[in-house]
Parts: C-alpha cells; sequence; structure tokens
C-alpha cells in the first residue's frame, strides 16, 4: 500500500482507523445494556420517582462497595447512547442526575410496552452462539442456518427441546405485542371493521389477537400456532387458540393475519404459506376476505440511517436463526403473485416494519 502524502489523505486514513474502531467495539454497546438489564437500572431509577445521583445510584445497585467506583464509567456509556439522560435532581436542585429516556422506558418490566423480554432473547448465549459460524457456515453446505450449525439443531427444534429458550421466545413475541397494537387499534376500523372472523396465524400467546378481540367483541378471533406455543391457553369470549401447523392447513377466516411470520422463511416456503392463507380467505367471496402481513420492507426509506441499520441487521439475523430474510417491495410483490393474489396495498408504517393488505 502506498503511503499517504498530503494531510488529506492522512486524514482518510485517520477516519478509516475509527470507523473500524467504532464497529469492532459495537458490541459493548449491547454487552453494556445487557449488564444494565441485569443490574435493573431502569427500574431502580423508575422506582426513585426522580432523577439519581451517582452516589444514589450505586448504593442502591446489586454491585460490591470495591466495584462501585466503575459504575460512572458505565453510565457515561449508556448517557451517551441516550439509554439514560443526565438532568439537573430538581428546579430547586441544581445537583445532576440520572433520568429515563424514552428508551428506557421501554426496557422498565412489566409495562405494557416493555420490550425488555425482546432484548432479553436477543442476547441470550443460545442466540449469540449462531454468530461465532458465519463464515464457516457460508463455506459449508451441510447446515440450513448458521443456528444450526451451532446447535446441532433449526430454531425450531431447538424451541422444543429447551423449554427456557420456548419461554424466552414465546415471552419476547408478545412483548412485540405492545408498540404494534396501539397502532393497530388508533387503525382499527379500517383494518378489521365489517368483517365476522380473523385467523392470528403463528399468532404466538395471542397478544395482538387478544387486543384486537377486546376491541371488536364481535370479530371472532383465533390463534393458530404450533402446539407446544399454545398447550393449555385458555381462550376467553370472541378468542380462542388452536393448535396446528401453517403447512398442513389454515382454517377458514376473513381476515389471516401473519405479524414476523414470513421473514421466518425462504420464499418458497412463504409461497406455500402465503397460498394456504389465500384458501383460507377465499370462502369469502361477497366480503372479499385479505391477508395482513406485518413485517418489513427494505429500502422503503422511512424514518433514515437508524431503520435501515435495523432494517440489515434484522436481514442478517433472520439468516442466521432461521432460513429467512427482510424483502424490498418488489420482492414481497413477487411472493403475493407467485401465492396467486390479485393486488395488495401498504396500508401502515410502523417504525421499521410495514401493514400490507393483500387480496385475493
Ligand atoms: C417470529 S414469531 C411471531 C409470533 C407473533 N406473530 C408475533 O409477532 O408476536 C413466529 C411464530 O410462528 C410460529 N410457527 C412456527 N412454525 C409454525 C408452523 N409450522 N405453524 C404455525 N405456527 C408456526 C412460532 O411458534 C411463533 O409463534
Amino acid at each position: 500500500m502506498e503511503l499517504p502524502n498530503g494531510k488529506e489523505s492522512t486524514q482518510e486514513l485517520l477516519d478509516a482507523q475509527t470507523h473500524i474502531w467504532n464497529h469492532i467495539f459495537k458490541f459493548i454497546n449491547t454487552m453494556s445494556l445487557q449488564c444494565a438489564i441485569q443490574l435493573d437500572i431502569s427500574n431502580i431509577i423508575h422506582k426513585h420517582g426522580k432523577p439519581m445521583t451517582l452516589i444514589e445510584l450505586t448504593n442502591a445497585l446489586p454491585i460490591s462497595k470495591a466495584n462501585s467506583q466503575y459504575i460512572s464509567r458505565l453510565m457515561h456509556l449508556l448517557v451517551h447512547l441516550d439509554f439514560f439522560i443526565k438532568v439537573n435532581i430538581s428546579d430547586d436542585d441544581p445537583k445532576e442526575g440520572y433520568w429515563l429516556t424514552p428508551a428506557s422506558h421501554l426496557l422498565l418490566k412489566d409495562k405494557p410496552l416493555s420490550i425488555l423480554p425482546f432484548v432479553q432473547v436477543i442476547v441470550d448465549p443460545i442466540l449469540i452462539e449462531p454468530w461465532h459460524y458465519l463464515s464457516k457456515w457460508l463455506a459449508s453446505d451441510h447446515h440450513q442456518t448458521p443456528f444450526e450449525m451451532a446447535h446441532g439443531q433449526t430454531f425450531w427444534e431447538q424451541a422444543e427441546r429447551v423449554p427456557r429458550l420456548n419461554d424466552l421466545f414465546n415471552e419476547a413475541m408478545a412483548s412485540d405485542a405492545g408498540l404494534v397494537n396501539l397502532v393497530l387499534l388508533r387503525n382499527s376500523k379500517q383494518l378489521f371493521g365489517g368483517f365476522e372472523s380473523l385467523m392470528d396465524v403463528g399468532g404466538g400467546t395471542g397478544a395482538t389477537a387478544r387486543a384486537i378481540s377486546e376491541a371488536f367483541p364481535e370479530l371472532k378471533c383465533t390463534v393458530l400456532d404450533l402446539p407446544l406455543v399454545v398447550v393449555g391457553l385458555k381462550g376467553i369470549k370472541n378468542l380462542s387458540f388452536l393448535e396446528g401447523d401453517m403447512f398442513d392447513a389454515i382454517p377458514h377466516a376473513d381476515v389471516v393475519l401473519l405479524k414476523w411470520i414470513l421473514h421466518d422463511w425462504n420464499d418458497e416456503a412463504s409461497v406455500r404459506i402465503l397460498k394456504k392463507c389465500k384458501d383460507a380467505i377465499s370462502n369469502n367471496k361477497d366480503k372479499g376476505g385479505k391477508v395482513i402481513i406485518i413485517d418489513m420492507i427494505l429500502n422503503n426509506h422511512v424514518g433514515g440511517d437508524k431503520v435501515i441499520e435495523d432494517q440489515l441487521f434484522y436481514d442478517m439475523a433472520m439468516m442466521a436463526y432461521v432460513d429467512g430474510k427482510e424483502r424490498t417491495e418488489e420482492e414481497w410483490a413477487k411472493l403475493f403473485f407467485d401465492a396467486g393474489f390479485s393486488s395488495y396495498k401498504i396500508a401502515l408504517e410502523l417504525g421499521v416494519r410495514s401493514l400490507i393488505e393483500v387480496y385475493p
């Protein structure tokens, strides 16, 4: 490599070094966030009810006296990452304390909008391990995914064998419903009004279907999922649970919901699922049923750099865990037409995801 001879090219190399350092250490963001969750920092500050000084916070944390000196450094990074802010304790008290940001509010325990269980499953060693196999997996053709190479089984087989993973994953999925339900219910008339039945295919433990069933007491809602997910779950009123396999059969409904399903599967499997969905809604010739898909649309340029990066992360994650993928609008359209649907509409934006309605 030639050595740079001008001031500008030296600067370029220094910037490149900064760029590399920034990326090789990005896992420290994840690990520091995990540490904050394990120490329960958000909940401790929330319970305190007002900003906490460093000493108050340090005294409240489950840490040794000898290591309390390190908390300011952890908080320094977490403030930089917008998980906490430093503000005056009150109008009368100019001392600074740590307080919550919108992100740490979403990480509080047992709150309806909390996505804490989702963070916990993603940072669990079972889901971290496959990342060590990425290049080995690319070089081999014996395994469907890096997950399978790391654990000797597919994700779904492992969830069936390891109750801890099944529970963590189901809780994580249920925790995703909070924010999505807010948007769905705000637009509920447009989405569900006038229909008599809804089938939430792969609906997990029913967090989304439950909210829809409560908002529409006349809508008969069913959650179809694998036996290990819905076993023992009791329906109430207009909500019921059904054990089944979406690749075998999807019972009739006016509306089929596929929330975070198709990104788990490759194109061939996705078309098979969509064909079953089309059969399920096709009995309703008069009203015209529909399939509602909640998933990402790559490159849709809504939301800026963080959204794009999140979508790229998810695309890699679906490759590493389950032989799935995120899709561009063109790729989605191809799936819909290959499965025999006639048209679709992107009906809502849900942050990083979108809601697509697909018509027979
Ligand atoms: C990514 S999760 C999404 C769960 C839920 N829809 C949500 O968004 O919270 C995928 C779901 O598909 C279910 N699933 C996987 N294979 C299935 C199959 N063959 N038949 C029915 N459900 C299946 C899983 O058990 C899981 O609940």
